[in-house]
């Protein structure tokens, strides 16, 4: 449909091309699905493995080749820039878009267009803000080149697919249909999801209707298969995980501090528990599963985390159990307390002896007293 620059390969990039050069990181959503984590802070900011997890993004496209990046912010978007700056540290160069009304994941891209540096027939990447991939983004970007395509997207295969957007491919992968949520079987025709990075040839980019809410996974790849358009699949089974709700956010932190989920900015060795400096652990306290403790934090003695992420200045007293659980900046969780698959608000705080297990929620600031909730038979 559109055509790229004569001198655009017709084959794959060499390893040693660059991918691209520049990037739109889509960091603008309000992460309801993640609260209270994002009451505070915005879902890309939430520590990860000991850093805003944004870090983690950034630093895997500047490996990728990637020096410009556009951060398309809304929500909290005021925290962003004091945190990052100008790029330098990370070795990219970062600028900020702010809407003062979200536009959505295609409205957003499109009011960021007029700081990109590419030619119309150039590529650019977007990734949103909530995805830990190990996506091999040269290949992606080479897939691009290759097909020639309008968008390039990246797939990836879930057993369980009604809570995704399914894109079935034909044989030669490009992209056939737009299916969001299936739920009869009829209906889930295929196990490749859109999995929230894709590459965009610029001038499609800039078509996006300008100044109101427009959704790429909703108007902008519909309407433009439905025009023609060539919108070309790369299905890459790597790891994948979308960080959107409190447990795969606490999955996806440790899957980074063991190693599991790549990155290079995980700041220590990766292993069994992460403690960064500054926190305060105690010696007989046992950390595993890929725990992470924040500077600030302290953990008591005997104590006992697995698989959880400790925020700054959080307070784990002495005997407490945590388990898959995220415990927020500056919350604090009492003796003997047991917590499994729990999320606590920043500044909350548990009495000894409580159990929270499979979901809970504690909101920020919310106060628990000793021994008032348990679930177990002894209770
Ligand atoms: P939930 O409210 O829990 O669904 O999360 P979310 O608001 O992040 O929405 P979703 O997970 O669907 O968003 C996908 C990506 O697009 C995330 O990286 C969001 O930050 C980003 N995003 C969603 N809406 C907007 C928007 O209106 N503007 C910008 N700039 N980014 C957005």
């Amino acid at each position: 449909m559109r055509a790229h620059p004569e001198d655009v390969p017709l084959t794959d990039a060499p390893a040693a091309t660059p991918a691209a050069t520049e990037a739109i990181l889509l960091v603008g959503g309000k992460g309801t699905r993640l609260r209270p984590l994002t009451v505070h802070t915005p879902k890309p900011m939430v520590p990860a493995a000991g850093v805003p997890f944004l870090t983690h993004q950034l630093a895997r496209a500047r490996a990728a080749g990637i020096e410009h990046i556009v951060l398309a912010t809304s929500y909290l978007a005021e925290v962003f820039e004091p945190h990052f700056g100008d790029g330098s540290a990370l070795g990219l160069h970062l600028e900020y878009v702010t809407e003062t009304d979200p536009l959505g994941t295609g409205g957003a891209l499109r009011n960021v267009a007029h700081r990109l540096r590419s030619a119309p027939g150039d590529p650019v990447l977007v990734f949103n803000g909530d995805i830990l991939t190990g996506l091999d983004i040269r290949a992606l970007v080479a897939t691009h080149r290759r097909t020639r395509a309008d968008i390039s997207l990246h797939l990836t295969k879930v057993p369980d697919p009604r809570a995704f957007g399914l894109v079935p491919t034909d044989d030669s992968g490009r992209v056939t249909a737009f299916l969001e949520k299936p739920q009869t079987p009829e209906e889930i025709v295929t196990d490749q999801i859109n999995a929230g990075a894709y590459v965009f040839t610029r001038s499609v980019i800039d078509e996006i209707p300008a100044g109101r809410p427009v959704s790429v996974e909703r108007e902008t790849f519909p309407d433009l298969l439905a025009a023609g358009a060539h919108l070309q699949g790369m299905v890459d089974s790597t790891y994948w995980l979308d960080l959107g709700t409190p447990q795969a956010f606490v999955r996806g932190s440790a899957d980074l501090v063991l190693g599991r989920a790549p990155s290079p900015a995980v700041p220590g060795r990766c292993g069994e528990r992460l403690v960064l400096p500054g926190a305060d652990v105690a010696e007989d306290a046992k950390l595993s599963g890929g725990t992470s403790v924040a500077a600030g934090a302290v953990v008591g003695s005997g104590a006992r985390i697995d698989g959880s992420a400790i925020l700054p200045g959080a307070w784990i007293e002495a005997g407490a159990v945590v388990k898959n659980s995220l415990v927020g900046a500056g919350a604090r969780v009492g003796s003997r307390t047991v917590l499994d698959g729990v999320v606590v608000g920043d500044g909350a705080h548990i009495g000894p002896d409580n159990e929270l297990l499979d979901g809970v929620r504690v909101w920020c600031g919310a106060r628990i007293e000793q021994g008032a909730i348990r679930f177990s038979s002894d209770a």
